[in-house]
């Protein structure tokens, strides 16, 4: 890809109600609301979570509600060809041509990945500049990352999912491009003094050198970020904020985009 290449952002791990497409709307809007163009493609064929997220901003505007920013969109399936190679193939091309089409005209393009290990998910990951890894509250949680000792923290066995974004790191590197930014964002947070939490919080802390991510604050489980899906609309989308729930929801979405330093 030439210099003026888009900045591609992936969201994936291999857990599905993490939160990925629900961090990936906000990451969106966020970029939107700085003035930046944006494309998405939703890889979720099945769930299209963003898509239907996008498609219910539409009609929002166009049902009367005032105009808000948009991103391009599209969904690309998995290829139902029998062979696998040509699976293979005709994934690589339906992403490519998806990327092509966006490429030129905009600033970020935001690849929501499925849950689950695909082809489509391998090729996106290996293509990140910036890949964000949303993680829930638990310790078991920690196995998307790797197998983690409870009282040392030490890393006992990495898990494929990691394996997988070291290969692409090592791909990029071959490829002569700049590192990937790994991060880790932990989401639907219960309460931040629960032991689980003080624990997941320790061991990501003494990981992420390890493994080579960054960990960044991230969202907590909030009813807002549930509410809002039916409207297309995120909580950077509203005018007025009446509690101060929303409040800090919208504080903690804007942190989190910021601590992405995608916009200077
Ligand atoms: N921070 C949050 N607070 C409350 N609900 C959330 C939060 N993040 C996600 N959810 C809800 O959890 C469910 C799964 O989230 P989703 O973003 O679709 O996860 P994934 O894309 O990883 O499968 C959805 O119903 C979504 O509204
Ligand atoms: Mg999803």
């Amino acid at each position: 890809m030439d210099e003026k290449a888009a900045h591609i952002i992936v969201l994936g791990n291999e857990k599905g109600g993490t939160g990925k497409s629900t961090l990936a709307m906000h990451i969106i809007v966020g970029l939107l609301s700085k003035g930046k163009k944006v494309a998405v493609i939703d890889l979720d064929a099945r769930q299209k979570s963003v898509a239907r997220y996008l498609q219910n901003r539409e009609a929002f505007m166009a049902n009367g509600g005032t105009s808000v920013a948009m991103p391009e969109f599209k969904v690309i399936a998995q290829s139902a060809a029998s062979l696998i190679k040509d699976r293979e193939i005709e994934d690589q091309q339906n992403l490519q041509e998806g990327l092509n089409a966006f490429n030129e005209h905009v600033d970020f393009i935001v690849i929501d990945c499925p849950g689950n290990d695909t082809y489509l998910s391998r090729l996106a990951h290996a293509l990140a500049d910036t890949l964000v890894t949303p993680l829930n509250d638990s310790f078991i949680d920690l196995d998307l990352l790797g197998e983690v000792s409870a009282t040392n923290f030490q890393i006992k066995k990495l898990s494929f999912y990691t394996e997988m974004v070291w290969e692409s790191r090592k791909y990029r590197s071959a490829s002569g491009k700049p590192p990937m930014d790994w991060i880790v964002v932990r989401t639907r947070l219960a309460s931040l003094d629960s032991r689980n939490n003080k624990r997941v919080h320790a061991a990501l802390e003494s990981l992420q050198k390890r493994i080579m991510f960054r960990y960044v604050p991230g969202l907590y489980e909030r009813v807002i970020y549930k509410e809002l899906f039916p409207s297309g609309l995120t909580i950077l989308d509203l005018e007025k904020v009446n509690s101060m729930s929303h409040v800090a929801a919208r504080q903690e979405v804007r942190s989190l985009v910021d601590s992405l330093n995608l916009v200077e």
